[in-house]
């Protein structure tokens, strides 16, 4: 039974069902037509009814559907071409999860561009990758300004022809406790890690709209979800590119244009293993909360931004990717039987579950893990 079996015209007038007719008239209920879904399976069978059907076609325009066609190219061509032809453009690409972005999309074919306010260091790492045979060139620009960030982007554009990926990644992340937060401060810290990202999204989304393709892909932080203390303008910067991905991510959807954040926990990248005296202690803390028992290193990141950039990732848009080896990033709620009490040895970073205290006074339960589960009381 046809789905859709009418001419219905997208806003430009051009025939834009053809295919979910034919679709339709082969695979009624979910059968896949030259392996390519059924527009029932693909829109949701069952609980749409003809009408609902119909509005949704209306806005399956040509664009969104060569974007499935590159989902279904990109599922069937090897992972390590994923991006051939892909020029992707990386802030605070110098070091760090920045440069390792790069690295992996580098490795799958995309030409790089690196953008780093450190001028040396994004040159060299430019090199690194030219070295390792990849197409990557370096710009020295301070993303917080808007005409550097133009001119870098007009400059990668010349050279490839289009931009196809935008990795928002710089930021920085200082330690100032809240009473000592001066206004200046706020504005700083909010400034490279919110103000930013919207300079170079906002010139690369026109630059993505004319060719009717973009990834965007901005690095969020799992302290955004846990409020962790003297990182109030951090977290609420970081806070603020989950809202605005989501609005995006509408705007951009019927221009196939994607935009994503990743959500990283605390991964060991030089400038975090720098950052604290003690912090391998907080690794120990950190790793005991995690599901995934082992630090979070910066390939963990790189792999899924290269999965929410690419082709396939197409239907994938709005979404807070949590990298962080936990399935949240939220205070646990005690089990039965326990209270939470402050621990004064508990560390910044610390979500809670190691000032588990029993309803009875008794001693802590820290380090709740595989091999000491919190106890409870009877
Ligand atoms: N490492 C982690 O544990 C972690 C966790 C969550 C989120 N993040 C986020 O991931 C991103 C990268 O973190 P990282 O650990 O690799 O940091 P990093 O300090 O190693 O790298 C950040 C890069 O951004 C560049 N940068 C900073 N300000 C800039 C500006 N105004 N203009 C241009 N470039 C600028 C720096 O020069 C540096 O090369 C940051 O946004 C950070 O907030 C990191």
């Amino acid at each position: 039974m046809p789905i859709v079996d009418e001419y219905i015209p997208d806003r430009a007038g051009r025939r834009v069902v053809a295919d979910i007719a034919d679709a339709s008239r082969t695979a009624a209920d979910g059968a896949s037509l030259a392996g390519r879904p059924s527009p029932r399976a693909a829109l949701g069978a069952g609980g749409l009814t003809a009408t609902c059907l119909r509005r949704r076609a209306y806005s399956l325009t040509q664009r969104q559907r060569r974007d499935e066609r590159g989902a279904m190219k990109g599922t069937a061509t090897a992972a390590m071409s994923r991006y051939t032809g892909r020029h992707a453009l990386i802030t605070g690409g110098a070091r760090g999860l920045g440069f390792a972005a790069a690295a992996r999309l580098a490795a799958e074919g995309a030409a790089i561009g690196l953008l780093d306010k450190d001028a040396s260091a994004v040159e060299a790492a430019a090199s690194r990758l030219r070295d390792d045979g990849r197409a990557a060139r370096a710009f020295a620009a301070d993303v917080t300004s808007p005409a550097e960030v133009r001119r870098a982007f007009d400059e990668f554009e010349a050279d490839t022809g289009r931009i196809d990926i935008l990795v928002n990644m710089a930021g920085i992340y200082p330690w100032i406790e809240f009473e000592d937060l001066t206004l200046e401060a706020w504005r700083e810290i909010t400034a490279v890690n919110l103000d930013a990202t919207f300079v170079a999204t906002h010139d690369v989304l026109p630059r993505m709209k004319k060719h009717g393709y973009g990834r965007i892909t901005t690095v969020s932080s799992g302290t955004s979800y846990l409020g962790v203390p003297e990182y109030a303008a951090y977290v609420a910067a970081k806070a603020g590119i989950i809202g605005y991905t989501r609005v995006l991510a509408r705007e951009g959807g019927p221009h196939g244009i994607t935009a994503n954040t990743i959500m990283p926990g605390l991964i060991a990248t030089e400038h975090v293993l720098g950052m604290r005296e003690d912090i391998d202690e907080v690794f120990a803390e950190i790793v005991a909360q995690q599901f995934v028992p082992r630090r979070g290193q910066p390939d963990d990141i790189a792999a899924a931004i290269a999965y929410a950039c690419s082709e396939e990732a197409g239907f994938l848009t709005g979404q807070v990717l949590n990298v962080g080896g936990v399935a949240a990033y939220v205070k646990p709620t005690p089990p039965p039987g326990m209270v939470t009490e402050k621990d004064p040895a508990a560390t910044l970073f610390d979500s809670g579950i190691n000032d588990l205290r029993c309803r009875d006074g008794a001693p802590l339960c820290r380090h709740r893990g595989r091999d000491r589960p919190a106890r409870r009381v009877r």
